[in-house]
């Protein structure tokens, strides 16, 4: 397994190179990812190139066997290329240049700075294309990172103009399938059509967009194939220098901008950086963290790596808690159970410089090593012993959610009603599962689903006849379904289908939602088979028909109507949600409809706080269980049970320190 830091050897003197790396030797660290910034060290001016501080390092780390990911280092262009050729910086919504001062300040369709990443990408990779100590590259850091995937510049101007045509042929087609005939918006030309940038009737803070939801529909798919073109083309220099070691890049998790399906086809393994210590939005902690990791699983269906992982107090201004001794353990075991193969901590020591001097890692600004060191070596000591587990097993899961960028997208411009967060749907939904001790992936539309015994597709409301054939011939063939409110109701222009709710899906639930009440972040009163719930947000008001009803409102004008119904279909079932529910209420519900699936769970019983993962494959079968909390747990089993970190045999009950993990066969 790849055990590495994120080191920045260009921020500490040359004699401090070798203690770093011996120190890292000595608690296991067998990898460093470097370089992703240096761009100004190699280049520091046109044309000039200079290697010898990054052979340097390499070599050092080559005598302790410490091997290397090698990053391009395009996330940081320098201040001679910017001052040289002004119009890489990217523009805002507004038309403002986003100027020099930190990172990422380039436009992914600049063709100069596209130029200028090819001669970089080639300078290193034809003077590194054979170095044996370099085990992965590394693409640029955080695509998209700082909102940096939309620009509203020039060049992106006559590159959507040539996307759109290369995806319409004619105008008039685009007018039509966009309905740009709403509000006498009619192109006369591909040249003329505008981005999707600020415009008249827009306030963000009343939450008011104004544009074209096709167009902005659009906007969102070039711009994230903007990145996806980019990528393409250091990829493409890095191959030609002669360059066989795997290519990779750090996604992130709460991010949204960026199409990861399609962007991952590109690379051999993906990574992502993973910060538990931030919240992120109005869902975050742990939970969150595992719904990420079993998103980037679900990218390529196959294990990934940490890239950056926590590891110390961070922020920029202002700097979030120090993780509790066993956190770091804990969020490296958690990283593994889901499906991670390589665990890279950011970073080594905190700078002392830069926008980032308060961003601390394994070493404090003193370089002493401490609690954090010793913990990161007897983890990375713990890893090493089980390396049968983390390459020889897999998450198997009977049970997926559906994601589709499309939806993102189009959910994020017209949200529905007050409190309407598709992404929140999505993670509540996994963690309710997740809650009953189940497993659960995180695909798209495209994937195999014959797998599944369970397919939940939460808000999925851009889709086609297609989708819902391949659906019907998994329900058909036996799969259980869930649909929910806001699904099968617009195509892929991002246009109203017209066709009774749920849409494209109206045939597969067997109901009509003769009406709905955005209720936003009021409440309403439901009651099913597993008890009474506040649904919020959204309430379809549903006519059954043949369907068997598992729920209904107990107020309002719609009381007595349906909110949740099964109907049979082929040798399978689908369940349609009408409403908005929380995890408290989803949980219970989940747990009857996987029992009804026949979806395995891991063998324990369900403790608030603790997370369980079932790991199986050639090297055996075992339930990782985390206690996410800082208080012991005991666990009441009925068999047998060792761990396989210490060895423990447990008969009566599981036992979980603080921040504690199990690794039960
Ligand atoms: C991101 C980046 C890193 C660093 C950390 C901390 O994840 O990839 O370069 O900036 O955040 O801010
Ligand atoms: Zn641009």
């Amino acid at each position: 397994m790849v055990y590495g830091i994120d080191y920045y050897p260009e921020h500490w003197p040359q004699e401090r190179w070798a203690e770093d790396l011996s120190l890292m030797k000595d608690a296991g660290i067998n990898t460093i990812r470097i370089a992703e910034f240096a761009w100004t060290l190699m280049e520091p001016s046109d044309g000039v190139y200079n290697f010898r501080w990054l052979d340097e390092v390499i070599a050092i780390a080559a005598e302790k066997d410490i091997k290397i990911v090698l990053c391009t280092p395009t996330a940081a262009p320098p201040k001679w290329l910017m001052d040289k050729h002004p119009e890489i910086y990217q523009k805002d919504e507004f038309g403002h240049v986003r100027g020099f001062g930190s990172r990422r300040h380039y436009c992914f369709n600049s063709s100069v700075f596209m130029e200028y990443s090819k001669r970089i990408v080639k300078a290193m990779a034809s003077h590194y294309f054979n170095n044996e100590n370099v085990i992965a590259w590394q693409l640029d850091n955080e695509f998209g990172c700082h909102n940096t995937v939309r620009c509203y510049c020039e060049d992106c101007s006559s590159s959507f103009s040539k996307w759109l045509k290369n995806k319409y042929g004619a105008i008039d087609a685009f007018n039509e399938k966009l309905g740009m005939a709403f509000w006498s918006q009619q192109y006369n030309s591909f040249e003329s059509v505008v981005l999707p940038a600020h415009t008249v009737c827009d306030n963000k803070s009343s939450g008011m967009y104004a544009h074209n939801p096709g167009l902005f529909l659009d906007y969102c798919r070039f711009a994230s194939d903007s990145v996806g073109d980019y990528a393409a083309m250091q990829i493409s220099e890095l191959r030609k220098a002669g360059i066989t070691t795997p290519i990779t890049h750090n996604f992130m998790g709460s991010f949204y901008d960026i199409d990861y399906f399609k962007l991952a086809k590109q690379f051999d393994f993906i990574a992502w950086d993973c910060y538990p210590n931030i919240a992120h939005g109005p869902f975050s902690g742990l939970p969150e963290v595992s719904y990420n990791h079993d998103k980037l699983r679900g990218y390529t269906n196959n294990k990934f790596w940490i890239m950056e992982q926590d590891s110390g107090q961070n922020g920029w201004n202002f700097m979030h808690a120090t993780p509790n001794p066993g956190e770091i353990r804990l969020w490296a075991y958690q990283a593994v159970a889901h499906g991670a193969n390589g665990l890279v901590y950011f970073r080594w020591r905190p700078c002392l410089f830069g926008t980032e001097q308060y961003w601390h890692g394994i070493l404090d600004h003193d370089g002493i090593p401490r609690q954090r060191y010793e913990e990161i070596k007897q983890t990375g000591a713990e890893m090493l012993s089980m390396s049968d587990v983390i390459d020889n097993t897999d998450v198997v899961s009977d049970a997926c959610v559906l994601h589709s960028f499309d939806n993102t997208w189009s959910h994020s411009y017209q949200w529905h009603a007050e409190g309407f967060d598709y992404n929140k749907i999505l993670y509540t939904v996994h963690n309710s599962i997740l809650r009953n001790n189940i497993n659960c992936d995180v695909r798209d539309a495209e994937a195999d689903l014959s797998t599944y015994k369970l397919v939940v597709m939460p808000a999925y409301n851009i889709s086609s006849e297609n989708v819902a054939k391949k659906l019907t011939a998994y329900v058909e063939n036996g799969g259980h379904l869930v649909i929910t409110f806001r699904s099968g109701n617009r195509d892929e222009f991002n246009k109203i289908n017209g066709l009774t709710l749920p849409g494209y899906f109206r045939g597969l639930c067997g109901i009509d939602v003769i009406n709905y009440d955005p209720i936003g972040n009021g409440g309403r009163s439901a009651s099913c088979m597993i008890g009474k719930f506040t649904p919020n947000v959204w309430c379809d008001i549903i006519d059954e028909k043949e369907t068997t009803v598992l729920a209904e409102y107990t107020d309002g004008f719609y009381k007595g109507s349906p909110c949740i119904t099964v109907n049979n279909h082929g040798k399978g079932k689908v369940y349609y949600i009408g409403c908005n529910m929380d995890i408290d209420a989803l949980a219970p519900l989940f747990d009857y409809i996987c029992l009804g699936a026949d979806v395995e769970r891991a063998d324990l019983r369900p403790v608030p706080g603790v997370e369980t993962v079932i790991r199986k494959g050639a090297g055996g079968e075992f339930i990782f269980a985390m206690n996410y909390t800082d208080a012991a747990v005991y666990i009441p089993i009925e068999r047998y049970y060792t761990d396989k970190i210490t060895g423990t045999v447990f008969t009566k009950s599981i036992y979980l320190e603080p921040y504690g993990v199990v690794v039960l066969y």
